[in-house]
């Protein structure tokens, strides 16, 4: 007795000056039960709309199938290609599988393709056009390899936890912005007949605790506890968009929601994705993120990677045969698969075979498949340029102008190109090679050891040894190329007989008191699989305050992988420009050194807020982390209880001023507005949508109900793009102040004025009705502001519906 009295003592763990006793640590997963609702079973396609054709063909082929081969279409294989994943092939009846390949950045691993712009570089744009060029040039180079499914555009996170790993493979924190990116992308790269595996779904905002670990006592996924009306208004609404758009297949996350695995969560696929969206394709899992076999098949998990072999396969043929899992839910899965095959007419002969220019080893012979269309390079340079944001700019530091440049001195590790581009053998205890995942520029092993979970590792801000122009992981780019900023400038310096010195080493270089401008280069890292340690880091600020004591023309460059803050220089009187240089892709440099001189006009605004302090992003800075002791230690929890006030909506709501709000970005001209004027369209303004449910939700959401137009004039005296932003003020308690619903980006001539017209949706004007568990056009009166950035609007209306 004495001896169990004892223990139970000594299992009293102090956690945060409370105590917890070994008995209240949650052992089971019994006790989440319920809370997630079940939705049962799922969807069936319709054979409506501009699936029709495609659903039919794929009903007719499905009927042809045995069980065991239905069976095999709904788990990956290992494949003799370079494809991250591989669907098999039935041969009996013409169908040759299909290969998918990351990423939504640029076919990742291989040679002769693109190094495209990051999302959150194409989120800096907000140039819709734009996007939509990227990618359709994105999907020619996956199809030209015999890509089936590129696995991408990522939206998921979107950015709630500020430190994210995964922040910079989306376009923005704002799900608007997000929305109509994504759109564009998924239109784009399906454009080439390829699917697009839009990801994660859903909520998995943090790498910390994403995959659940077994080394010593099993610890679950994160669970993302997320109430209803916030999943509709912020992480759902731009997947709503991706459906809209078409999108044959969504990828899975391997967070919990509601601790209900998101890849068996029947309330997120069978219920908001296949159901409320009318989603027509299918599901496929993360890498290793399906956790069950009968419960995730009728939950509605359509393909499991990167193998099928445990929980499915052979179990799946026996949970068929004996009832477990009906055969018309394996008919619906396979029907699903197909039918995205169908639609993008992959059935055609013209379609290369899967994996067709993807080897698997690119230091084998093999045959050349140049996947590089030579039309993209304006593509490739304008992603480049215009995901770069200008956010400081005195004393006339921008633009240089070359006559007067006899001496620029460069400092800073990300100014150069790494010293390596190029495929390399994997190196003990290494499980990826560093060309692969992007980690050319940075640490290689630590990106090894964090991927797969050690939450004790410290990890580092910055890749130190060489550029960036994306970040690491799945979601990395293959350099077949780089245009680094040292490289660009030296082709510049050579034509305007500049004097250049550098150096990329020390933190603390001596400076030539004579130069023209120093141009500091750092940057912010951030890779797949583990959240940044920090906002900032010492080496780099300390690298620009000792050039900036020494140099009165200090123009601070960042490739920023995410959030990166600045308030431990910004006001040196000596640092006269800083720009977010973002994730530029391959032609960074020369993007660069165009701005810089003047030669292309920045237009870049900011797709998230920069905070003078990590404090002002309170909770949300860092990732939620659960150790040992804690109740919870065995299911960590991460509670969305903020609801949609992350980023500038949470600035707005806490009235807190920021360093550089959303939507901000200067330019080398000024642009005015005015003449604002709001217009009911005469659509019907009932509180709740009627039409039927197409692909994204109701087909009237989409309706417009009132067009709002102003002029933008530029009157300054250089041509430039104006990123024109809308925010709507919704009426009622508990609202975000304001909320992004509208961009346009024009191209003005200098001393001209446009007309820009933006037209708001039933959808934009809504909130999402928990009771009805429909989009709410409320009765009142709605701001409408327009103008340059979120805090930055002269133009102010009114909308009353
Ligand atoms: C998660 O739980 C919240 C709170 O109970 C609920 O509003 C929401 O609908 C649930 N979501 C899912 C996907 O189960
Ligand atoms: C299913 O896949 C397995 C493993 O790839 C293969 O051996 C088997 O022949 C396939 N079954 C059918 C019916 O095609
Ligand atoms: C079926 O599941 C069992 C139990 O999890 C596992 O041991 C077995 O390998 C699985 N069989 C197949 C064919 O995947
Ligand atoms: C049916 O088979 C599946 C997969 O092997 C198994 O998990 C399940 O328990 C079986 N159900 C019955 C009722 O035998
Ligand atoms: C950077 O390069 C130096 C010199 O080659 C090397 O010693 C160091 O390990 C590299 N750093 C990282 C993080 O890989
Ligand atoms: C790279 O990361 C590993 C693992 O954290 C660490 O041991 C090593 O010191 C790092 N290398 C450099 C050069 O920072
Ligand atoms: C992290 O450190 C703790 C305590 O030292 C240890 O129990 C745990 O196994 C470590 N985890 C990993 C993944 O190394
Ligand atoms: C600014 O740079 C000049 C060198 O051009 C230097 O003399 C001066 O001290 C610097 N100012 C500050 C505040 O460091
Ligand atoms: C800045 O943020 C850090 C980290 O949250 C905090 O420790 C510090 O007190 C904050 N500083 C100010 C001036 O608010
Ligand atoms: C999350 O919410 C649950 C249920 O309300 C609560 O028990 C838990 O303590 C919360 N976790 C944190 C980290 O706040
Ligand atoms: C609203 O604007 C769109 C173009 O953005 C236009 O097609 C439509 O006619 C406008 N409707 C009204 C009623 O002004």
């Amino acid at each position: 007795m004495l001896s169990s009295n004892l223990r139970s003592l000594l299992w009293l763990l102090s956690l945060n000056g409370a105590v917890i006793a070994q008995e209240d640590v949650i052992s089971s997963d019994d006790f989440f039960y319920g809370h997630s609702d079940p939705v049962y079973p799922t969807p069936e396609l319709t054979e409506a709309g501009p699936w029709a054709a495609a659903v039919a063909k794929a009903r007719n082929l499905v009927g042809q199938l045995s069980i065991e081969e239905k069976v095999n279409l709904t788990g990956g294989v290992t494949s003799s290609t370079g494809c991250s994943g591989f669907v098999p092939g039935i041969e009996r009846v013409g169908f040759p599988g299909l290969c998918l390949a990351d990423a939504g950045q640029g076919v990742r691993n291989t040679d002769y393709v693109h190094s495209w712009p990051s999302g959150i570089h194409v989120g800096a744009s907000w140039n819709k056009d734009l996007t939509r060029q990227r990618a359709e040039f994105l999907g020619h180079e996956a199809r030209t390899k015999g890509v089936n499914v590129l696995l991408g555009p990522c939206i998921g996170p979107i950015g709630r936890v500020v430190e994210g790993g995964r922040n910079w493979e989306g376009f923005s924190i704002d799900p608007y912005l997000s929305g109509g990116l994504v759109y564009e992308t998924v239109s784009g790269v399906q454009s080439a007949g390829v699917i697009t595996s839009t990801k994660h779904f859903i909520a998995q905002e943090q790498e910390t605790h994403r995959l659940q670990t077994s080394s010593g006592a099993l610890v679950e996924s994160v669970s993302s506890n997320v109430d209803d009306k916030t999943i509709h208004e912020l992480y759902l609404w731009p997947f709503a968009e991706a459906v809209r758009a078409g999108t044959g297949n969504i990828m899975c996350s391997f967070n919990r929601l509601n601790n209900s695995y998101a890849c068996q969560n029947s309330k997120g696929l069978n219920g908001l994705l296949k159901g409320e969206l009318g989603f027509q394709g299918w599901v496929v899992s993360d890498w290793g993120a399906q956790m069950s076999g009968v419960a995730s098949a009728l939950a509605g998990l359509d393909v499991a990677m990167p193998s099928g072999d445990g929980k499915w396969g052979g179990n799946l043929t026996l949970a068929v045969n004996n009832g477990s899992v009906p055969e018309s839910q394996l008919d619906n899965m396979a029907t699903r698969i197909l039918a995205s095959w169908f639609q993008m007419k992959q059935d055609q002969p013209d379609y290369p075979a899967p994996g067709f220019g993807m080897p698997a080893d690119l230091a084998a012979p093999h045959e050349v498949v140049d996947a590089r269309n030579p039309k993209a390079r304006v593509t490739l340079f304008d992603g480049a340029a215009e995901g770069h944001v200008l956010v400081k700019n005195v004393n006339g530091a921008l633009p240089l102008e070359s006559a007067k440049m006899k001496l620029i001195s460069m400092f800073g590790y990300s100014a150069k190109a790494p010293n390596r581009n190029n495929q390399e053998l994997k190196k003990d205890g290494e499980f990826f090679t560093a060309w692969s995942m992007g980690t050319s520029s940075a640490n290689n092993t630590e990106l090894n050891k964090a991927f797969f979970g050690d939450l004790n590792l410290s990890t580092s801000a910055i890749a130190p040894n060489g550029t960036l122009v994306s970040g690491g992981g799945s979601g990395a780019t293959a350099q077949n190329l780089i245009s680094a900023p040292y490289d660009a400038l030296v082709a510049q310096a050579y034509e305007d007989g500049t004097a250049l010195f550098w150096d990329f080493e020390s933190g603390s270089p001596l400076v030539n008191p004579t130069s023209d401008a120093c141009i500091v280069v750092g940057n912010a890292w951030a890779a797949e699989g583990y959240d940044r340690p920090a906002l900032r880091d010492d080496f780099t600020d300390g690298l620009i305050n000792n050039v900036a004591d020494q140099c009165a023309n200090t123009i601070v460059v960042f490739h920023n992988a995410g959030v990166r803050l600045v308030d431990t220089f910004v006001d040196h009187p000596n640092v006269t420009a800083i720009i977010f240089a973002h994730l530029p892709g391959q032609e960074s440099g020369k993007a660069l050194i165009s701005l810089l001189y003047g030669k292309t006009n920045p237009s870049g605004r900011l797709p998230y807020t920069v905070a003078r302090n990590e404090s002002d992003y309170g909770s949300l800075e860092k990732p939620d982390k659960t150790l040992a002791p804690d109740m919870y230690q065995a299911f960590p929890q991460s509670n969305f209880t903020e609801g949609v006030f992350i980023d500038y909506r949470h600035f707005d709501a806490q009235n807190i001023t920021p360093r550089y709000e959303f939507g901000f970005g200067l330019s080398y001209t000024t642009f005015q507005y005015s003449n604002l004027a709001v217009s009911k369209t005469g659509t019907a303004v009932g509180p709740y949508p009627t039409g039927p449910v197409v692909e994204g939700g109701h087909a009237d959401l989409w309706e417009i109900i009132a067009n709002v137009t102003a002029q933008v004039s530029n009157v300054g005296d250089r041509d430039g793009k104006e990123v024109a932003q809308l925010y709507v003020g919704i009426p009622g308690e508990g609202v975000p102040v304001k909320q992004l619903r509208g961009f346009n980006k024009p191209s003005i001539k200098a001393g001209e004025t446009v007309c820009i017209t933006f037209g708001l949706t039933r959808r934009d004007l809504s909130v999402w009705d928990v009771d009805a568990q429909k989009w709410l056009l409320q009765e009142g009166t709605y701001s409408i502001s327009v103008g340059r950035s979120s805090r930055d609007l002269p133009l102010i209306g009114t909308l009353d519906i």
